[in-house]
């Protein structure tokens, strides 16, 4: 291995949300609330970012573009960022997107914001699957429209759309946008084509805009490969497509995100009431450029490494507590796991790691919307050495609740 995975690096400081806003994210405390361990005694596997060095290709570029001293308004004029994703894209998923269709946005939250705004009325309805990204409930709830959940149905260790129910509440007059996680946090479910297709069949029948937040499209298992919702609806106009190298080069700080619009008049418009009046960040600018052009050989190495880590949770999960489902994702470095049948009558499973193991995590219909109950999600992007100290933590504190 070229990159170093297992070095622990210390984060304090450094105004880090995954330290320091742990209390008002999982709890919605403040300091007030009192835990059993003290803050820096925290296994700290909750919100999705990671605990590795950012490449040292993009923290270069990074350096490069500090060096050229002034860090004016910016957009993109060099022709070479786009053709840069979009080889990315072709490369990697066998589909890319006319340049003029790329739009940016400070995240890609930021943008589902604005285009549920833009797209639907305050008596129409948004619908997503559950356990959802808790976001995509934030996003209506700021724009004061009602979302509504279809459930995945958990059967065979798997995860899968229950089609009679997406089908119906497609079908409602009222319904306008469908916002797909694809792949799926917290699940980490890879649809597969033959899914991408039957959800497209049915958003294309009832008219239906869609979101596909394909934020997690390149944190995959070796072997697995993504399909964007786009390559399977290829002439479909109502379609927005969020594609980020954040998540998968740990950069969410930098805030920025390609939203690709292919509707002309949506676009205008997106681009017209962007709150940043199009002005992105130099340093993102070349981190992103840097991740597409010279990140392959990193990623490749880090999914490695994740693949290992995915390993050790199943081997303890295996081992320790075969009656909690639990299965190996496709994507994402999360897992989704339902610790509640370890745990009988414990209703908060977040505050019982905190509080028992000193782990943090997050979990429940609270965080992931609803269809989450007993569930909980474990970041697993950090070094094996902080991950089997957190799983020994763990498994301590069930048996002494036992
Ligand atoms: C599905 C999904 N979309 C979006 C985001 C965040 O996007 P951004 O940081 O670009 O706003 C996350 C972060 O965890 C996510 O899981």
């Amino acid at each position: 291995m070229k990159y170093d995975f297992d070095r622990i690096i210390d984060r304090k400081g450094t105004n880090c949300l995954n330290v320091e806003g742990w209390r008002g994210y999982i709890f919605k405390c403040g300091p007030e609330r009192k835990f059993a361990y003290a803050d820096d005694e925290f296994v700290r596997m909750w919100v999705a970012d990671m605990e590795f060095a950012v490449a040292p290709e993009i923290r270069q570029a990074i350096k490069d573009r500090v060096d050229r001293e002034i860090f004016g308004y910016t957009l993109v004029y060099d022709p070479d960022y786009v053709k840069t994703f979009q080889k990315w894209c072709e490369d990697r998923y066998g589909w890319t997107f006319p340049a003029e269709q790329l739009t940016y946005s400070a995240g890609v939250i930021p943008a589902l914001y604005q285009l549920a705004e833009d797209l639907v009325a305050k008596d129409e309805k948004v619908i997503t699957f559950t356990p959802s990204y808790g976001f995509f409930l934030h996003t209506c709830e700021y724009n004061d429209i009602e979302l509504v959940h279809s459930p995945l149905k958990f059967a065979g260790g798997h995860w899968d759309v229950d089609w009679d129910d997406f089908e119906k509440k497609c079908a409602d007059p009222k319904m306008k946008l469908v916002i797909l996680c694809n792949p799926h946090n917290p699940t980490g479910r890879i649809w597969t084509e033959e899914e991408l297709k039957r959800m497209g069949e049915i958003i294309a029948k009832n008219d239906l805009w869609v979101i596909s937040d394909e934020i997690h499209c390149d944190l995959l298992r070796t072997g697995c490969k993504h399909i964007p919702l786009a390559k399977v609806m290829p002439d479909y106009k109502k379609l927005v497509t969020c594609m980020s190298a954040s998540k998968t080069f740990n950069m969410a700080g930098l805030m920025h995100s390609h939203i690709i619009i292919r509707d002309d008049e949506e676009r205008e418009r997106f681009k017209a009431r962007d709150k940043s009046v199009g002005d992105l960040n130099p340093l993102s600018l070349a981190a992103h450029k840097a991740a597409y052009g010279q990140g392959g050989e990193w990623l490749k190495q880090l999914r490695e490494y994740l693949d290992g880590n995915f390993k050790l949770l199943k081997d303890f999960m295996d081992a320790n507590y075969p009656e909690c489902e639990f299965e190996i994702p496709d994507a994402t470095y999360l897992a989704w796991v339902n610790f509640g049948k370890a745990l009988p009558g414990e209703d908060d499973l977040c505050s019982f790691f905190a509080n028992k193991a000193g782990v943090l995590l997050e979990g429940g219909d609270s965080l992931f919307v609803g269809n989450a109950e007993g569930w909980i999600r474990l970041n697993l992007a950090m070094p094996r050495s902080i991950l089997e100290d957190g799983f020994a933590r763990m498994k301590a504190a069930i048996d002494a609740a036992r």
